[in-house]
């Protein structure tokens, strides 16, 4: 492990016990600290709490919520809800996956964007809808794609 990670765990892991209970505490740390849950992270971990390092892999993959690649500086999502695929949401993923040249799950290699799709965000009177980062973009159509990517830099 590089002494600037390791350097960052423990100063993560000097807020737990290494009790079983704070697995999942200690990899949202984590992921805050990290930005995503490194292979080197997630076995220092593994370590702390005396798990083999399959244990907490396996949590890191179970949940959706934390990310085992390095993501991007901004963060897209795309809703394939049934509304918003109902009104195009396919065209929009595919318009952002051309212009950026990633998929779903994938980040651009400059590390500026990353690519999700969410099931539905709750918006569905402005579908389709896209997010960038916390902003919601409502009646998208491919041609805004590129605007919209524009505006929320
Ligand atoms: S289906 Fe897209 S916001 Fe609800």
């Amino acid at each position: 492990m590089e002494p600037d990670i390791k350097k960052q765990l423990d100063s993560v892991l000097s807020d737990y016990e290494g009790d079983l209970s704070e697995l999942i505490p200690i990899l949202q740390s984590a992921q805050e600290r990290f930005g995503y849950l490194p292979e080197e992270v997630m076995a220092g971990i593994a370590r702390f709490l005396k798990l083999a390092p399959s244990v907490v892999y396996g949590v890191g993959t179970f949940y959706a919520q934390f990310k085992l690649n390095p993501t991007g500086r901004r963060s897209i999502k795309v809703c394939r809800g049934t509304a918003c695929h109902v009104r195009g949401a396919d065209r929009i993923l595919q318009e952002i996956e051309r212009k950026l040249n990633i998929k779903p799950g994938g980040t651009t290699e400059d590390r500026e964007y990353s690519l999700e799709t969410i099931a539905c965000f709750g918006s569905c009177a402005l579908a389709p809808v896209m997010v960038v980062d916390k902003t919601v973009y409502g009646r998208m159509t491919p041609p805004r794609v590129a605007e919209t990517l524009a505006d929320s830099n």
